[in-house]
């Protein structure tokens, strides 16, 4: 099964206040972080590590420090609400951009942004898109990031839809979905339902 749900209570009780209509912008983006982090958090839990030793004010303490190459990739515009998340437990990751725009109407994504960093290859991949719809713009950004060498990808998502879950599935069989939601559905205008509206309209207050 790829999917991971994530059903930790500081993570679902984050979710109820992002999916309330009444939270603002302001406390949504810090919610949307506090979020991100702990399912960032879940979602590396079997990152590599290698032996170290460090002085401590009271003599020499193993430990272990990760021993990863970790490529964060937000998917435009919403997925920049869960940026920073990573960065502040992983400051050393390297960041992908990849842009779709999901037309209104047909719901359909078309890329017109991709900036990846190389040699994905041995890299842990996070790609950041806050609600699985459709899954259109999933499967498109996975594809860039299959083409360009990715092999261990892992999606970040705050609520995901059966649909957009299928269609991952289907397309990219071994890619790991975390998730804290899969809610109902899709309503016509290929919204998640009961979700949280427009993630990006949400965060930057474009209501
Ligand atoms: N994108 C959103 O921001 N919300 C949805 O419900 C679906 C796609």
């Amino acid at each position: 099964m790829p999917v991971h749900l994530v059903e930790h209570p500081l993570v679902q009780d984050t979710l109820l206040v992002l999916r309330n209509q009444k939270t603002e912008a302001a406390v949504f983006r810090r919610m949307a972080t506090r979020i991100s982090v702990l399912l960032a958090a879940e979602a590396l839990r079997d990152l590599p590590t290698q032996a170290a030793t460090v002085t401590s004010p009271m003599g020499a303490a193993q430990g272990r420090r990760i021993d990863a190459d970790v490529v964060v990739v937000p998917v435009l515009r919403s997925g920049l609400g869960m940026l920073d998340a990573v960065l502040e437990l992983l400051p050393s990751a390297r960041v992908g951009h990849i842009g779709l725009q999901r037309d209104e109407l047909t719901a359909v994504a078309s890329q017109y942004y991709s900036k990846l960093p190389h040699g994905l290859e041995h890299s842990y991949v996070l790609m950041v898109d806050p609600m699985l719809a459709t899954g259109g713009s999933a499967v498109a950004a996975l594809d860039l990031l299959t083409r360009a060498g990715a092999r261990d990808i892992r999606i970040l998502c705050i609520v995901a839809a059966p649909e957009g879950i299928a269609l991952v599935e289907q397309h990219f069989p071994d890619v790991r979905i975390f998730t804290p939601a899969i809610d109902q559905g899709l309503n016509d205008r290929k919204f998640i339902v009961p979700g949280l509206g427009d993630f990006g309209d949400r965060l930057y207050g474009t209501l």
